[in-house]
Formats: structure tokens, C-alpha cells, sequence
């Protein structure tokens, strides 16, 4: 007899662990420098409608699969239909190429919070110091092992004793940082300059359409949508596992709204703390520039700029981009042990090592991507990469919207969408959004995920 299957207790710690997956580096470092780049308010507006629609029919997708068959992504597929079962092997391999580089990224935001918790803030400004600790040989490993090693210690422990306890403990204290800090930074002033945080607030909510031109609108939703499906850590396999932990008689409706709702709101919240922060700071010209580099190189700039309290500021920041990203890695190597489990038959201890094992061999060749591998490559979409450029691209930009669409096509038009509709009614819930989910996943999701998989070649590069 298959052993019973682990499960979160109830549906607040099945929403926090989902939405603590969800809120991630995506809604704190990535969020912020895209509505910087394309124009605030219009960025943000074209967002909430992805996130009410296309956001909205993935997640339901998903987490009624998930919660339906009772199984990780692996074997979940093939459960709904049989011809489908080949996306199970295909999505499995996502969360386990990104979870090693998503740890690395994370053992360098352990790093800068542990330079600004001794107080050493400051120094982080200094210049090439972001590049010099990258590019070193051991220091970049050393965090990575540790934030790798605390992700592994709560998975081990368990979807209940680990995951779901610890949710429970970093999403609120997350909410209550990050509301501390946007008020904090809603009061800055630059005397020098004598721009106010209120400025730049609105250039952030205030939609501009100045000097507007259909390539560009076109840019914003493109940017929005990749933006919104990494957001809610869709098409990897994550929501279908954790919806397989729900309770069938948690509502799916609800749980789906209040886990958009929590990750739209952090990630807006991120905006409003860094937005008018900048602009107070460098001005429009800071907003133009802010590229990857916005969390790691400008943020210490503008900390320091703040005196004293900038340390302390600094610290908080980066203790709240720690709890975010530590959620999600931790539903990142869930997914993989949940696959290792399903499909091996071996318990979760043994699939945890496992796991660990094939993480810490991807995550050093990303480290030593940075020093002895270092090369430039050049990927599909234009940009140039390194390994961990590369494991980004052939995740988010070709694997993801291949699983995502075939799981509409396998929804739509194999198996119906009533598969999802019984299962989100099963307990007699109200379904509001019905109509919208049908349409949507038939026609308009299939289209849109089309649209972001074509983009990922450089097609559009030059809208
Ligand atoms: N959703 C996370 C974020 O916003 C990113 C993530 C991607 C998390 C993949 C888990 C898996 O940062």
C-alpha cells in the first residue's frame, strides 16, 4: 500500500508555503527594475490584469492537478492523460536546474546581509565590490553552501514540521519588514538635490503615456508576462506538488486569489520602497539605468548615503530579501525531492541527500562560472551569459513555456477544462471566474505563452 501522502494542516499554511514560494528574488529585485524601465504606473497596470487573468487560470491549473491526482509533476501528467505523461520527466528537470543557481543567488544576498548586520555596510559600496566577490574563488561557494544548507535542513524536516512551520514564521515577519521599510523610504529626502521620495512615488503610480509607440506598449506586456510566470513560480512542477499537499476540502478559489493577492501586493510594496528611493537619490537617470545590478550595486549606494541609519536599513532590507528568497528555494528543492520520491519509491530523507548531491555539483560550476570557467556566451534572445545566464535562459525562457503551454493544450483541449472545474467545485465552492478560466485556457494563454516562447529567440528584441 502507497504510504499516506505528507500534507500541509490546513489552507493558511498551504497559502503562506505557496505564496512563500511565490514571493521570491522575482518580486523584490526583478519587479522593481522592470517598472523602472518601463515607466511605472502603465508597468504596473498592465500587471495586475495578467496577474487577475493569465496568472490566475496557470495557478488554478496547476494546483487542481496537483490536488487531483496527488502527485508531483512527475507522475501527474500521465495521470490526467496518458499521452501527456512525457511532461512529467520534462518539467521535473526545471526545479532541478534552478534551484542550485537560485542558491547561489541566495548565498550572495546571506552575504550581503551578514556585511551589513556586522555593520560593515559601507563597505559594500566601494567600486568593483560586488564584481570582486563573485569573481572570487571560495567566498561565493562558502555562501552558497550555507544558504543551500539551510534550505536542505527544512526540506528535510519535512511539508509539515518544515515548510509549512517556518512559512508561517517568514511570511508574516516578511510583510511586517517590508510595509516598516516602504513607509521608511516614503519619507526620504535628498537635500542636495531637494528631489522627494513623494516624486518618484509618482512617476511609479502614475501611468505615462508620453512618447508611447506600439513597440513599446508591446515590450511592456511581454515584460510583464515573463515577469508575472516566474513571479508565481508557475510551469515547474512547484504549485502542482504543493497542491498535492492541500487538503481536498481546503478552497481552491480562495487559496489561488489570496496567494496572487500576497505576491501582486510584495511585489508592489518592493517597488514602492525602491522606486521613489532611487529617484530620490540618482534621480530619473538612476530609474533609466537600474538593471540587474539594482539590488547589489545601487541599494548599497543609496544606503550609505542615508548615514548611520543606512546600516541598520541595509540590514532589514537584506534579512527581508533572505526570508524571500529562502521560501522559495526551499518549494525549488521540495519539488525535486517530491519528484525523487514519487518516482524512486524512497523515503524523503534518502531523496533530500539525493537531491543535495546533484545541487551542490550544478551550483559550484555556476560559482566557478564566475572565475575559472568564466566565457562569455552569447544566448538566442541576444543578451550574453554566463553558466548561470545559461540554466536561466533554457529554464524561463524555452522549458517553462513549453510545459505551460502543452499543460493548456492537455487542459483545453485533451481532457476539458471541466477536469479543473470539478475539482475546484468539488467541495461545492462558487467558481466566480469560470467563464474567464475557460476562455483563457483554451485560446488566450496558449497564445500568450506562444508569444513569450517566440520572444525568447529575439524576435521582438527590436519593438
Ligand atoms: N517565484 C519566485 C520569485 O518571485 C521565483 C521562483 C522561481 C521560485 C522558481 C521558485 C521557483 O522570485
Amino acid at each position: 500500500m502507497e504510504k499516506q501522502r505528507s500534507s500541509f494542516t490546513g489552507k493558511i499554511g498551504f497559502v503562506l508555503a505557496a505564496a512563500g514560494s511565490a514571493v521570491g528574488l522575482g518580486n523584490l529585485w526583478r519587479f522593481p527594475y522592470l517598472a523602472a524601465k518601463d515607466g511605472g504606473g502603465l508597468f504596473l497596470l498592465v500587471y495586475i490584469i495578467l496577474a487577475l487573468t493569465f496568472g490566475f487560470t496557470l495557478m488554478t491549473t496547476e494546483i487542481a492537478i496537483g490536488r487531483r491526482t496527488r502527485h508531483s509533476c512527475i507522475k501527474s501528467y500521465g495521470d490526467v492523460n496518458k499521452k501527456f505523461g512525457f511532461l512529467g520527466p520534462i518539467a521535473s528537470i526545471i526545479p532541478i536546474l534552478i534551484f542550485p543557481y537560485y542558491c547561489v543567488i541566495g548565498g550572495w544576498v546571506t552575504k550581503y546581509m551578514a556585511t551589513y548586520i556586522i555593520g560593515k555596510g559601507t563597505e559594500a559600496v566601494a567600486d568593483g565590490y560586488f564584481t570582486g566577490f563573485i569573481t572570487s574563488f571560495q567566498s561565493p561557494i562558502i555562501w552558497f553552501l550555507v544558504f543551500m544548507g539551510i534550505s536542505a535542513i527544512i526540506v528535510f524536516c519535512g511539508v509539515e514540521k518544515g515548510i509549512e512551520k517556518l512559512s508561517k514564521v517568514l511570511m508574516p515577519a516578511l510583510c511586517v519588514i517590508i510595509v516598516a521599510i516602504a513607509i521608511f523610504s516614503l519619507t526620504l529626502k535628498d537635500d542636495a538635490s531637494g528631489r522627494t521620495a513623494m516624486d518618484g512615488l509618482k512617476i511609479y503610480l502614475i501611468p505615462n503615456f508620453d512618447g508611447m509607440t506600439f513597440g513599446k506598449i508591446c515590450r511592456i506586456v511581454l515584460d510583464a508576462m515573463t515577469q508575472m510566470f516566474y513571479s508565481m513560480s508557475l510551469a515547474m512542477g512547484i504549485m502542482i506538488t504543493y497542491g498535492s499537499y492541500s487538503k481536498r476540502d481546503t478552497d481552491l478559489v480562495s487559496s489561488v486569489n489570496q496567494i496572487e493577492i500576497f505576491d501582486t501586493a510584495i511585489a508592489i510594496l518592493a517597488g514602492l520602497i525602491i522606486i521613489p528611493t532611487v529617484f530620490t537619490f540618482q534621480g530619473a537617470e538612476g530609474l533609466e539605468s537600474a538593471g540587474p545590478g539594482l539590488l547589489f550595486i545601487s541599494l548599497p549606494q543609496i544606503f550609505v548615503k542615508m548615514g548611520v541609519i543606512g546600516n541598520v536599513v541595509g540590514a532589514l532590507f537584506f534579512v527581508l530579501v533572505l526570508f524571500a528568497a529562502l521560501t522559495s528555494s526551499i518549494s525549488l528543492m521540495e519539488a525535486n525531492v517530491s519528484v525523487i520520491m514519487d518516482n524512486f519509491k524512497i523515503e524523503r530523507k534518502v531523496a533530500s541527500v539525493i537531491s543535495v548531491v546533484i545541487a551542490l555539483l550544478i551550483g559550484l560550476a555556476v560559482c566557478l562560472g564566475y572565475n575559472i570557467w568564466y566565457f562569455d556566451y552569447k544566448l538566442p534572445n541576444g543578451s550574453v551569459g554566463q553558466i548561470l545566464d545559461i540554466l536561466d535562459y533554457f529554464t524561463n525562457n524555452l522549458l517553462m513555456p513549453i510545459v505551460a503551454l502543452l499543460t493548456c493544450v492537455l487542459i483545453g483541449w485533451v481532457v476539458g477544462p471541466k477536469y479543473v472545474t470539478d475539482e475546484v467545485k468539488l467541495n461545492g465552492e462558487k467558481f466566480g471566474r469560470e467563464g474567464i478560466y475557460k476562455v483563457m485556457v483554451k485560446w488566450v494563454a496558449p497564445i500568450l505563452l506562444a508569444l513569450i516562447l517566440v520572444s525568447s529567440f529575439g524576435v521582438f528584441n527590436n519593438l
